[in-house]
């Protein structure tokens, strides 16, 4: 059997911008993947972790062959995707990050119309898939309520029941956790953990909580680059010892704010808890090691730009 891998080389996307439509002249261009080299194994929950405008989407798009590179390949197998992508789409399921929606049809009018327009068939039906996808996400309950009337967690298992009909050996999924609220988040988990089991998940997202949760390994990236690819427990192994944590007054925390790597302040019972990052010189005075977090992890690596976090051998 052939290793399912998805693999980016030297991947790179400029957009051209114009000042209006009618001018033909290229105003700027702008950079949004540069040197992107990635491979995703099959079975792997892989995730994308990155600031707004860092270039998930881009790389999203790309991944999932809707949007052409300017630089480099994606291959699918060892097979080129930019140029064949229907190879691609014939094992994809994608959620986008904006999923349309039609507010007035019934969730289980819009799934039917999505499935028509995908063109999925099933030797039982596309209204019996329909339903069946609808179990799948937990939303039979509400398959005859407008989709206006869905919440936030509701839309997105929508968008993930049309992303996995037709069974897809790859899904893509473009920040589906944001705008959840915690628990809305902790169902969609187990669901895309379940959807995994079986599958290739590619999962772009800001929160480092959903990489903690869900991934085994993922990609740092910014401004267009991959600062990183590791592991939840790497990542947090490549900064043991140099996490401390204390409390400290507003003033003290102003001044460190400016003289330390700050990765967490926070108030609790109104007063100011403050985690710092000391690569190599002593911590600030009364403060005392923790444990790191993946937050702390992830925040040494977007700053410093550095993948390696300060020191990894
Ligand atoms: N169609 C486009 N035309 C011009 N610039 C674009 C286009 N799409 C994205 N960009 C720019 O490319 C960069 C990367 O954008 P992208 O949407 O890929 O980031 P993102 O990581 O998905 O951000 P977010 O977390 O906000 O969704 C940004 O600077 C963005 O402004
Ligand atoms: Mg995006």
């Amino acid at each position: 059997m052939s290793n399912f891998a998805i693999e980016t080389n030297d991947l790179g996307r400029v957009y051209k911008i114009r000042g209006n439509k009618k001018e033909k002249q290229i105003r700027k261009e702008l950079v949004a993947l540069e040197g992107v080299n990635l491979t995703v194994e099959r079975g792997e929950l892989f995730g994308l972790l990155g600031p707004n405008g860092a270039g998930k989407t881009t790389l999203m798009r790309v991944l999932a062959g809707l949007l052409e590179p300017t630089a480099g390949t994606v291959t699918l197998d060892g097979k080129d995707v930019v140029g064949h992508p229907e190879q691609l789409w014939a094992t994809l399921g994608y959620l986008p990050q904006e999923f349309g929606f039609y507010p007035h049809l019934s969730g289980e009018a819009m799934l039917l119309h999505l499935l028509r327009l995908k063109g999925v068939t099933a030797p039982v039906g596309q209204k019996q898939l329909r339903d069946e996808l609808l179990a799948r996400v937990n939303l039979s309950w509400a398959a005859k309520r407008k989709v206006k009337g869905y919440s936030g967690g509701m839309r997105q298992r929508l968008g993930l029941a049309q992303a996995i009909a037709g069974n897809p050996r790859l899904i893509i999924v473009d920040e589906p956790t944001s705008g959840l609220d915690p628990e809305e988040r902790l169902r969609f988990y187990r669901l895309l953990a379940e959807l995994a089991e079986q599958r290739t998940v590619i999962l772009s997202t800001h929160i480092v909580e959903d990489v903690a949760v869900l991934c085994s390994r993922f990609a740092v990236i910014r401004g267009g680059k991959v600062l990183a690819v590791t592991s939840p427990s790497a990542a947090k192994q490549a900064i043991a010892g140099r996490i401390w944590e204390g409390t400290v007054t507003a003033a003290e925390a102003a001044e460190l704010q400016r003289s330390r790597q700050v990765t967490q302040a926070i108030l609790v019972e109104g007063r100011n808890r403050m985690r710092v990052y000391e690569p190599n010189g002593s911590p600030p005075a009364g403060f005392e090691q923790a444990a790191p977090t993946l937050e702390d992890a992830y925040l040494v690596m977007v700053r410093s730009g550095n993948g390696l976090a300060g020191g990894r051998p």
